[in-house]
C-alpha cells in the first residue's frame, strides 16, 4: 500500500510539498524549489543549516543536541540537514541557512581579443556554378571543389540539395574540423560563435566568444544547482549513489544550469543559439562525470579512479545546450581522481610547461589543486580546501556571499573590513580568512 504523503509548508516563502515521511527537511526544502545552504555536505557538523520547525517537528538528533541548544530545541530549532519529515510540518527557513544566489562570482568580460586563435570550426562563403549539362557532377563534389574534401553526415546530405537549390548555389559551408555540418544561406562567416564552461563544485562561470577573432562577447555564471544535493564532490558522489536516480537528478540539475547560462551568453551578446558551433567543458572530475551521466561510485571511495581520462568529443544537444544542432561539446581530459579537467584547461591557458621553471598552478576552490612546473615534468596534488574556504567548520564561516568580509586590513593601529555589498558583516568568507 502506498505510504501517505506529508505536507510540509516552507515560510515565510508560503511554498508546500507534499514528501513521505523519513524525509530530510533539506530535500523537501529542495523539492520546494529553496537551497538550503550545507557548508558541511549535511554531515552535521557546522551547524548551520538552522530551520525552525513551528508545527510537526521530529525529536532531535545527537547531532542537533551538540548543535543546539535545550532551549533552541524546546522553540522547535533544528538542522535541516539531519531534521527528517514526521508530521505535517510549518519550517520557517532564516535567510542565514538559504543558499545566497549573489555569490560573488565571476561576472565581467574580457574585452581584449585572444592573441592566436585556431577554432575547430571554419566558415566558408561560396558561389558555385549551377550543374548543367556538361556539369552534372554531385551536390556534395560540388560543395568540396569549392572547401576541400570533407566528411558528412546523413542528415546534412538529406538537407544539402534544398539549402543549394534555395539559396541560387550560394551560401556558408560550416566545417568543424573536416566534417561539414552545416550549409547555411547567404553568408554567415561574420557569424560563428563558441561557449567555454568552467563546472566548479560551486560556481558555474561561461563565456560566449567570437571564434572568428576570440573576443570575449558575453560571460555569464551562477551557483551550480547541483550544491542543493550537497556542498562539496563527496556528498554529491553519496547522493549519485543512495537512489537509481540519483546521478540522473545529479545530470540533470548540471544539464539546467549549462544551458541556462547558454541561453544568458547569446541574450546578452544579441547571438542566435544556433550561431553557436563549439562548446569546451572544464570541470573538476566528479562534476564531468556527473555532467556526462557517468557512474562516480569508484571516486568516492580509495584509491579514487575515474572512469576514463580521455578527452571527450559530445553532440552539444547531448549536454542539454540550446546551440547548433550538430555543434560539438568537448570535455577536457583529467588526470586523476581529484585532478581534473579544470586543472588541465589551467595548465594550458597558461602555459604552465612552457614559461620559467620553476612555476606553479594553484587553484583555490571547493577542491584545491596545485601544479608544479619543474625540469621539464609537471606535478600535481589536490586536497579538499573548500571547507575552510567556504566557511564550513569555522564559528563564523561563511561563502562569499552578501555580508561577508572578503577583506582584512591592519593599518598598524586599527583593523579595517571589506564587506561583500558593504552590508552589515555576516561572517568571514575565504579570502577575509587568509587576510585575517
Ligand atoms: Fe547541516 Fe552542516 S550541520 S549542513
Amino acid at each position: 500500500m502506498a505510504e501517505k504523503q506529508l505536507r510540509v509548508t516552507f515560510q515565510p516563502h508560503g511554498r508546500s510539498v507534499y514528501v513521505l515521511p523519513g524525509t530530510k527537511v533539506v530535500e523537501a526544502a529542495a523539492r520546494a524549489g529553496l537551497t538550503i545552504d550545507t557548508p558541511c555536505g549535511g554531515a552535521g557538523t557546522c551547524g548551520k543549516c538552522r530551520v525552525h520547525v513551528t508545527a510537526g517537528a521530529c525529536p532531535p538528533t545527537d547531532a542537533e543536541r551538540e548543535h543546539l541548544s535545550d532551549g533552541d530545541l524546546d522553540a522547535g530549532w533544528r538542522l535541516a540537514c539531519q531534521s527528517s519529515i514526521c508530521a505535517e510540518s510549518i519550517i520557517a527557513v532564516p535567510e542565514s541557512s538559504i543558499f545566497a544566489d549573489q555569490h560573488q562570482i565571476l561576472t565581467e568580460a574580457r574585452a581584449a581579443a585572444a592573441e592566436e586563435v585556431l577554432p575547430a570550426v571554419r566558415k566558408q562563403y561560396v558561389e558555385l556554378p549551377e550543374p548543367a549539362l556538361d556539369d552534372a557532377q554531385a551536390d556534395l563534389l560540388r560543395v568540396e571543389r569549392a572547401i576541400g574534401p570533407v566528411t558528412v553526415g546523413l542528415d546534412v546530405l538529406k538537407e544539402l540539395p534544398g539549402r543549394l537549390r534555395d539559396g541560387g548555389f550560394r551560401g556558408t559551408a560550416v566545417v568543424a574540423d573536416s566534417e561539414l555540418v552545416d550549409f547555411e544561406p547567404g553568408d554567415t562567416t561574420g557569424q560563428c560563435a563558441g561557449v567555454a564552461f568552467d563546472v566548479g563544485t560551486t560556481t558555474i562561470a561561461a563565456a560566449l566568444l567570437d571564434l572568428n577573432t576570440g573576443e570575449e562577447l558575453a560571460v555569464a555564471s551562477s551557483v551550480n544547482p547541483q550544491v542543493r544535493y550537497g556542498d562539496d564532490v563527496l556528498s554529491r558522489i553519496r547522493r549519485s549513489g543512495a537512489s537509481a536516480d540519483g546521478g540522473q537528478e545529479l545530470r540533470q540539475a548540471a544539464v539546467g544550469g549549462l544551458a541556462e547560462l547558454l541561453a544568458r551568453l547569446c541574450r546578452d551578446a544579441g547571438v542566435e543559439p544556433g550561431r553557436v558551433y563549439e562548446a569546451a567543458v572544464a570541470g573538476n572530475t566528479t562534476m564531468e562525470h556527473l555532467l556526462c551521466g557517468l557512474p562516480v561510485d569508484a571516486l568516492g571511495e580509495v584509491p579514487f579512479v575515474p572512469v576514463h581520462g580521455r578527452a571527450l568529443t559530445l553532440r552539444a544537444r547531448a549536454l542539454g545546450l540550446n546551440a547548433h544542432p550538430r555543434a560539438s561539446a568537448y570535455v577536457m581530459p583529467v588526470i586523476g581522481g581529484f585532478v581534473g579537467g579544470d586543472v588541465v584547461a589551467g595548465m594550458l591557458a597558461t602555459r604552465l610547461d612552457a614559461g620559467e621553471t620553476p612555476a606553479m598552478l594553484v587553484d583555490i576552490g571547493t577542491n584545491g589543486e596545485i601544479v608544479l612546473a619543474h625540469d621539464g615534468k609537471l606535478w600535481a596534488a589536490s586536497t579538499a580546501a573548500g571547507p575552510a574556504f567556504e566557511g564550513a567548520r569555522i564559528s563564523c564561516g561563511m561563502r562569499a556571499a552578501a555580508g561577508a568580509v572578503e577583506k582584512v586590513l591592519f593599518d598598524g593601529e586599527r583593523l579595517h573590513c571589506g564587506v561583500i555589498g558593504g552590508e552589515e558583516p555576516a561572517g568571514l568568507c575565504g579570502s577575509g580568512l587568509i587576510d585575517a
